[in-house]
């Protein structure tokens, strides 16, 4: 019988173990794809919020600071992305990290010189820039991920 016991018991100790190392790598497969599918959602959530701005006609100050600041969280957003997720593989999504990176610094740049003329028009513009970026490369991945990607 202690043989048999023994024996059950081994087999209890080896499936724990290993069903432990499955639910670990799964565990750590799920936290790496979430990490950058974090960076995106937070980019996701400023460029919500530049883009209901560019529906209006005119900014008071408290709008320009809305999307200079946005713009500011989607520029240091891009460059972690570029700095810490890059795939070198795929030269692609390399180039469309960096044009979101350089559509959401010349919406800065644009909000940071409000009073010049046009300003406005020249954020609408650059809303349409940068959601030029997020829908090529969803596109280029055949991820499919908001109803921001189905416009125009
Ligand atoms: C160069 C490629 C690229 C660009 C540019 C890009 N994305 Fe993405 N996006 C991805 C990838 C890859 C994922 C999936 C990440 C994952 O699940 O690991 C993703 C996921 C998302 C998600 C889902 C996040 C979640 O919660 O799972 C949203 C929302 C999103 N992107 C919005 C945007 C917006 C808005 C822009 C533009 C301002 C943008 N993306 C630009 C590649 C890109």
């Amino acid at each position: 019988m202690p043989i048999k016991r023994i024996f059950m018991a081994g087999i209890g100790v080896f499936l724990c173990s290993t069903l432990n190392i499955c639910l670990a790598k799964e565990v750590a497969k799920t936290e790496e794809k979430s990490d950058l599918a974090k960076l995106y959602e937070k980019i996701d959530k400023h460029y919500k919020t530049v883009e209901e701005l560019s529906g209006y006609y005119k900014y008071n100050d408290s709008d320009w600071d809305t999307i200079s600041g946005a713009s500011d969280n989607i520029i240091k957003l891009s460059r972690i992305i570029i700095n810490k997720f890059s795939r070198p593989e795929d030269i692609k999504y390399e180039e469309l990290n960096k044009a979101m990176l350089k559509e959401a610094e010349k919406m800065h740049a644009v909000a940071e010189n409000k009073y010049e003329e046009g300003a406005l028009e020249d954020i609408q513009w650059q809303v349409r820039k940068l959601q030029q970026t997020c829908a090529v490369c969803h596109k280029h991945l055949g991820i499919q991920v908001n109803s921001s990607d189905k416009k125009d």
